[in-house]
């Protein structure tokens, strides 16, 4: 098995990263055996398709590394690094982009929803972004990509490129790669509207939980979160057509790995006024030791480099061999 996901260095991480990505990560490198081995990195090339300066992405790539040593990713047990490190996700999506074709780029929903009206202005970068992803994928010869229900069309392409090249090439190269999908969680909700994703851009802050903030924030997002004048029901089915219920249940379910079912048995016929205290505590519990922990090691640029530069030098000697092959199916000479 080997496992594999990626991260945007971008902004600050919410809970939405937590439980929806980083948590599922954490779950599969404590469970890997011997054999095994878990690839986690820093998309920071595929950030380049969002305009930052200089000072905010060096940071960024620092603090997204923290975030995920902070919540469990061990650099010891995982190959933990940043993609602008490791040459051979670069040159491997352009060795790519003489397998992808543009129609099934253009298919590509994320594109859509990104460019929005004015395509013709989009990047180039934002077109391709789904082939570095195959490449980040395919240099390793993943097996296992966990990753969010949204991501699961790029994935479906990287197995479309890994199978085209394989057998425009006569080779046996590419391992197809399977999406792990959470079934669970894989959608934390904005806390003030049941229908949007939790999200880094939404403009209010009080619809997302962040990393960084502190027990007492935590605690007022979530009394102001969104709810309704409903009691709880006795079972998930009652929560049909209650899309901010269902999102705070799902999320206490999640937190204490129940299911909404067992959740709604505690506390049926009981209204928000009760929920969300508790609720407010299992977030606070859960989210002060990863924030701790977050702020000690954002405090030491040195280490993280130093735990990054150990990751990268990993990761290109676990891709160098894949990479090398890909060349001479192709007939180039390095
Ligand atoms: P993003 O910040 O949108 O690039 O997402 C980074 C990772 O977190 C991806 O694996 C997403 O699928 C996941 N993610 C982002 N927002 C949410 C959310 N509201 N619920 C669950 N997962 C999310
Ligand atoms: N595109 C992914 C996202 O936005 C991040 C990503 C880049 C990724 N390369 C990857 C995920 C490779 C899995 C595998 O969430």
């Amino acid at each position: 098995m080997r496992v594999l996901s990626g991260i945007q260095p971008t902004g600050n991480l919410h809970l939405g990263n937590y439980l929806g990505a980083i948590r599922n990560w954490v779950k599969m490198q404590d469970e890997m055996d011997a054999d095994s081995q878990c690839f986690f990195f820093l998309a920071d090339m595929h950030s380049i398709t969002v305009h930052e300066a200089r000072e905010q992405r060096i940071r960024n790539v620092r603090d997204m590394a923290a975030a995920l040593v902070a919540a469990g990713i061990d650099p010891d047990r995982s190959v933990l690094f940043n993609q602008a490190r490791v040459p051979a996700h670069a040159e491997l999506c352009w060795l790519l982009n003489g397998t992808a074709r543009i129609g099934w780029l253009n298919r590509m929903t994320q594109f859509k929803d990104k460019a929005g009206k004015d395509r013709e202005g989009a990047s180039v970068g934002l077109f391709v972004y789904p082939v570095l992803q195959a490449a980040d994928i395919l240099a390793y010869n993943a097996t296992h990509v966990p990753v969010g229900e949204d991501q699961k069309q790029h994935l479906e392409l990287a197995r479309d490129i890994a199978a085209k090249f394989n057998s425009d090439f006569g080779v046996d190269l590419f391992t197809l790669p399977d999406p792990i999908i959470p079934k669970e969680s894989a959608r934390i909700m904005s806390l003030r509207d049941g229908s949007a994703k939790m999200s880094k851009s939404d403009p209010s802050d009080m619809s997302r939980i962040n990393l960084t903030d502190d027990d007492d924030a935590i605690m007022a997002k979530v009394k102001k979160a969104k709810s309704d004048q409903e009691m709880l029901p006795e079972t998930a089915a009652g929560l049909a057509g209650r899309p901010e219920a269902s999102n705070l249940v799902g999320i206490l379910a999640t937190l204490t790995a129940r299911t909404p079912d067992a959740v709604c048995a505690e506390f049926a016929g009981k209204g928000f006024g009760a929920f969300k205290p508790a609720l407010g505590e299992v977030l606070v519990e859960t989210l002060r030791p990863i924030r701790q922990r977050f702020l000690e090691l954002r405090t030491d640029d040195a280490a993280l480099d130093a735990i990054l530069d150990k990751g990268a030098a990993k990761a290109a000697a676990a891709a160098e061999p894949t990479l090398r092959a890909a060349y001479d199916a192709m007939g180039l000479m390095r």
